[in-house]
């Protein structure tokens, strides 16, 4: 029996021996799986044929979908919700040059952007089939960043336009002033009359475009801010796009919510941004259409939704639309000066001031101003 015992203990042994290996090698599994998928970016095991492989919790959750229904699916399919590869997708390059690549997509995946990093895997061969594919979501770094050289340029131009709208003010007041005493002296029927009052009528144009460069490069001295209702704001200034809304065959629809929290700011240069974005909503639709101002609030923010149903805004447009000058209207009709000194007033309410755009159908811009009073 001893004997016995002793010819079956190696093999005994052996059994033990790889049982404790398996133990190990799923154990490292779990670990392996674990770290992947408390990873909280997007990350996944893609082949050269841009099929998943393998990928984590983080990459199904933003694309909505199941683990098990992204394997052996194209990653620009079930991923993305693309017909073909992503913009700049740095895989191919990186099994390519066999080492790992960094890019920023070209285009968005579910509305958010992503950096991708493509670490080649080594397949065994001389040159790996598949990479491991890290997305890294930088929406918000973009935004920050956006946000920033916009600030930037703002003071810069701010600076600048001020120093010019100074100078100009005064001689085209005199223009102005000369022009009209001349008029005045001369006899009706006049045949210099008409040439005149074109110069009169240019000169008050251009005093209107000094006046906005001069409120465009203003701080403001937070000296005449105060509670407001935000609502009663909006009542104020509807009648000042009464001719807009009727020339451009708008109607106009007040959503104004109740129990708003009170916003501390000034009242006139408040008013100023919402005139500047209904202007700009009728000025929009050109064939009418509807325009809504919502108005809904917390204990923290009280938001301004304008709405209209008019061209909407291009994709390449919307980076401009705030800057300076910036305008897609006929001479005479649009400055492009509105969005940026809204942005700017809203800026020195601590607010925010957001666009969503589908061109052709039109325009939402969201305007949020904290309730807490920040006197500056
Ligand atoms: N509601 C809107 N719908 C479509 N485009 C808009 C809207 N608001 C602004 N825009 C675009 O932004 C540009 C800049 O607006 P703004 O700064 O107010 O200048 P302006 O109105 O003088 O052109 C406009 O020329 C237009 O192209
Ligand atoms: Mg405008």
């Amino acid at each position: 029996m001893s004997i016995n015992t002793n010819t079956k203990h190696p093999e005994e042994k052996r059994i033990g021996e790889l049982k404790h290996l398996l133990e190990v090698v799923e154990r490292a599994k779990q670990m392996w799986q674990t770290t992947f998928d408390a990873i909280r970016d997007p990350v996944a095991i893609i082949s050269d044929g841009f099929d998943i492989e393998r990928a984590n919790l983080a990459i199904a959750r933003t694309a909505n979908l199941d683990i098990k229904e992204m394997i052996g699916k194209k990653c620009y399919r079930v991923f993305a919700g693309r017909t073909k590869i992503c913009d700049g997708c740095p895989l191919i390059n990186a099994l390519d040059d066999n080492r790992s690549l960094s890019t920023k997509l070209g285009n968005q995946i579910h509305k958010r952007d992503f950096e991708a990093s493509a670490f080649p895997y080594p397949g065994g061969e001389a040159k790996s089939s598949a990479a491991v594919v890290h997305y890294r979501d930088i929406t918000e770094e973009r935004r920050l960043q956006q946000e920033l050289i916009q600030q930037e340029k703002m003071a810069a131009i701010g600076m600048l336009a001020g120093g010019v709208a100074h100078e100009i003010n005064n001689p085209l007041g005199g223009i102005l002033a000369f022009t009209q005493l001349i008029m005045r002296e001369l006899k009706d029927g006049d045949p210099l009359k008409a040439d005149l009052s074109e110069i009169e009528h240019a000169a008050v144009r251009c005093k209107k475009i000094v006046a906005d460069l001069l409120d465009f490069s203003r701080a403001s001295s937070g000296k005449e801010k105060q509670w407001l209702d935000v609502n009663l704001l909006i009542e104020k200034i509807v009648p000042f796009v009464k001719a807009e809304l009727k020339s451009y065959n708008v109607e106009l629809q007040l959503n104004l919510g109740k129990n708003l929290p009170s916003v501390y700011g000034d009242a006139n240069r408040l008013q100023q941004v919402f005139l500047n974005l209904l202007t700009n909503a009728c000025q929009a639709m050109d064939k009418g259409g509807k325009l809504s101002v919502t108005t809904h609030g917390n204990n923290m923010n009280v938001n301004v939704e304008v709405k209209d149903t008019g061209c909407g805004i291009t994709s390449d447009n919307m980076f401009k639309i705030f800057d300076p000058f910036f305008t897609t209207k006929q001479p005479g009709k649009g400055t492009g000066l509105g969005l940026s000194i809204s942005y700017r007033i809203v800026k020195e309410h601590d607010g925010t001031i957001e666009v969503e755009s589908e061109p052709g159908r039109g325009s939402v811009f969201t305007v949020c101003l904290p309730v807490v009073k920040n006197d500056r």
